[in-house]
C-alpha cells in the first residue's frame, strides 16, 4: 500500500516548499520593523492603551478571521519600552452579535468597581470601557481583568450605557482627581458632539455635558480624548486638549485628527478658540484615532498617545499580504506657545534612540543607500532655495519627497509617485502643513520604516504621517539639490524590533 508511505511524504515536501517560499515571519516587503503591526490580518484603531505593573498595553480594533475589517475583537500586546511588543491572544471577542468596538481600559486602583479580586495594599485591577456595536445601536460596556491583562471577563450586567443610540462611541476613561470620579469622554458621530459622563464606580454613568458642534464637521466625530498637557516653557502651567477624530473631512482627505485646547473643570470642556477654528494633529492621509495611554506613572510624567497610519479611504485595500495595518511610533505630547497661540507638539517618545545602530549618524551629501528603517535628520537655512528636501526612490522609478517650501513656509510629503500603479483612486497626493522658523532654521525629523513615513517638523510642531506602498524596497536617498545654503542631513539606521524567530 505504498500511497500510505508517499502521501505523508507528499505532503511533507510540499509543506517545506511552501515554507522555503515564504519570507521569514515580520520581513514581509513592506512589513515596518519598528512600529506594531498585527502578526496577522486586520488593524485599525489603538485601544485600551495603558500602563500597568511595569508593562505598556497595547490593544487594537482587530479582525481576527481576514485582511479588512470585520468581526471587531481586541487584539493584544504588551510591551516594556513602547517599542519593543509581544503578541498575546485576543482579549475580547465580538459574541452574540455584538462587535467590540473602540475604547479604553484604567487602572481601578481602588477597586471602585468591586471588581478586583486582589487582597492586601495593592487592591487594583484593569477595566476596560467599550463600545458594543450591535443589534442596531451602540451601548457602552465594562470588562475586568485580574491577571495583568491575560484573560478578561466581560460585566455580566451590561451594557452600563445605553440610550438607544445607532452611534454612540469610542469611551475614553479617567479618573478626575480633583472632583474624585471617573469621567468618560464618548462621541455623538453625526450630531459632531463630544459627550462627557461621570461615574463614582465605573458602572453608573451620569450626562455631565456636551462640547460641539466646532471646527471641522465634514464628517463624522470619532474616538475622543481628553488630557491635561504641561505648556513648554511655562513651568506649573497646563491646559486640556480635547482631541476628536473626523472622517471623513480631514485635512489630506478623508480620515483625520483635530483637537480642541481650552479648560476643564470636571463637568465641561470650554475651548480658548473660536467654534470655527480647526486645529489639524497631523497633515498627513495616514494617522487617526490616536489614543493616550492611561496610568503612566507621575515620576515619568508623560503623555504619550499613539494612532493608526491608515486612512479610512483605502485601508480595506492596502497592498499588504497577511497582515494589514500599523501603529504610529508612541508620541509624546506638550504644548508650545506661538505667534499664533498655543498648539501641540509631539516628539517620537525617546525610546527610539536606542534603536540606532551606531551612536554617531551618517552625514548625507549626494546619493546614498537607505536602509529599510532609518532616521533622516534636516536641518534646512535660510537660503535662495524655493524647495528643499529629500528624496526616497527605487529602480523601479517610484519616489517620495520629503521636504519644505519657501512659498508658503510648509512641510510636506509627495507620494504622487510612490507606486507605479496606485491601488487606490484616493492614494496618490501631496500633503502639507504650515511650518515657522525656530531659532533661523527649520528642522526635519523623519522616521522612515518600510511603509510608514513619519516627519515631525519644528521640533514637532507639525507632524505628516503618510504610508506610501512602492512595488519595491525604497533604498536611494539623495538630498534635492538647492542653491546657496546646502542643508545638512544625517542618518541613522535603526534596527528591528521584531524577533523574526517569533
Ligand atoms: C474609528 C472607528 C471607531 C469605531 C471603530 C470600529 O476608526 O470607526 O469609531 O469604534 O473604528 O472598528
Amino acid at each position: 500500500m505504498p500511497h500510505r508511505l508517499t502521501r505523508p511524504l507528499a505532503v511533507a515536501t510540499a509543506a517545506l516548499t511552501f515554507l522555503a517560499a515564504q519570507p521569514p515571519a515580520y520581513d514581509e516587503p513592506l512589513r515596518p520593523q519598528f512600529h506594531f503591526t498585527p502578526a496577522r490580518y486586520f488593524m485599525n484603531d489603538p485601544n485600551g492603551l495603558v500602563f500597568y505593573k511595569g508593562e505598556y498595553h497595547l490593544f487594537y480594533q482587530h479582525n481576527p478571521l481576514g485582511e479588512q475589517w470585520g468581526h471587531m475583537s481586541w487584539g493584544h500586546a504588551v510591551s516594556p519600552d513602547l517599542l519593543h511588543w509581544r503578541h498575546l491572544p485576543v482579549a475580547l471577542h465580538e459574541a452574540d452579535g455584538v462587535m467590540i468596538f473602540s475604547g479604553s481600559v484604567v487602572v481601578d486602583w481602588h477597586n471602585t468597581s468591586g471588581f478586583c479580586t486582589a487582597t492586601g495594599a495593592d487592591r487594583s485591577c484593569l477595566v476596560a470601557v467599550y463600545t458594543g456595536h450591535g443589534h442596531g445601536k451602540q451601548t457602552q460596556n465594562l470588562a475586568y481583568s485580574n491577571d495583568r491583562g491575560r484573560t478578561w471577563m466581560k460585566y455580566a450586567k451590561n451594557p452600563v450605557l445605553d440610550p438607544g443610540l445607532k452611534d454612540f462611541r469610542d469611551p475614553k476613561a479617567f479618573w478626575h482627581e480633583p472632583t474624585r470620579r471617573w469621567i468618560m469622554v464618548t462621541v455623538l458621530p453625526d450630531q459632531h458632539k463630544v459627550r462627557l459622563f461621570a461615574s463614582a464606580d465605573l458602572k453608573a454613568w451620569t450626562p455631565l455635558s456636551d462640547f460641539g458642534p466646532a471646527g471641522a464637521t465634514g464628517g463624522v466625530w470619532e474616538c475622543p480624548d481628553l488630557f491635561q498637557l504641561p505648556i513648554e516653557g511655562e513651568p506649573g502651567r497646563t491646559r486640556w486638549v480635547l482631541d476628536v477624530d473626523i472622517n471623513p473631512g480631514g485635512i489630506a482627505g478623508g480620515s483625520a485628527g483635530q483637537y480642541f485646547i481650552g479648560t476643564f473643570d470636571g463637568t465641561r470642556f470650554v475651548a480658548d478658540e473660536p467654534a470655527e477654528r480647526t486645529r489639524w494633529a497631523d497633515y498627513g492621509a495616514d494617522f487617526y484615532a490616536s489614543l493616550s495611554f492611561s496610568d503612566i506613572p507621575a515620576t515619568d510624567g508623560r503623555r504619550i498617545w499613539m494612532g493608526w497610519t491608515s486612512n479610512w479611504l483605502y485601508t480595506n485595500d492596502e497592498p499588504s499580504v497577511t497582515w494589514r495595518g500599523a501603529q504610529s511610533i508612541p508620541r509624546a505630547l506638550t504644548l508650545r506657545r506661538g505667534r499664533d497661540g498655543l498648539r501641540l507638539v509631539q516628539t517620537p517618545v525617546a525610546e527610539i534612540e536606542r534603536l540606532r545602530t551606531a551612536p554617531a549618524p551618517t552625514v548625507i551629501t549626494g546619493i546614498t543607500v537607505l536602509p529599510g528603517s532609518a532616521e533622516i535628520q534636516l536641518d534646512v537655512k535660510p537660503g535662495a532655495w524655493t524647495e528643499a528636501g529629500i528624496r526616497l526612490s527605487n529602480d523601479a522609478g517610484e519616489d517620495v519627497i520629503v521636504g519644505v517650501t519657501r512659498v508658503p513656509l510648509e512641510v510636506f510629503v509627495d507620494r504622487r509617485r510612490s507606486r507605479r500603479t496606485p491601488f487606490h483612486g484616493a492614494y496618490p497626493g501631496r500633503h502639507a502643513g504650515p511650518l515657522a522658523w525656530r531659532d533661523g532654521r527649520l528642522t526635519l525629523r523623519v522616521l522612515f520604516d518600510r511603509s510608514v513615513i513619519e516627519v515631525f517638523a519644528g521640533d514637532g510642531e507639525t507632524v505628516i504621517t503618510d504610508r506610501v506602498f512602492p512595488t519595491q524596497p525604497l533604498d536611494r536617498l539623495e538630498l534635492l539639490p538647492v542653491r546657496g545654503a546646502q542643508p545638512e542631513a544625517r542618518l541613522w539606521t535603526l534596527a528591528s524590533v521584531w524577533n523574526r524567530r517569533d
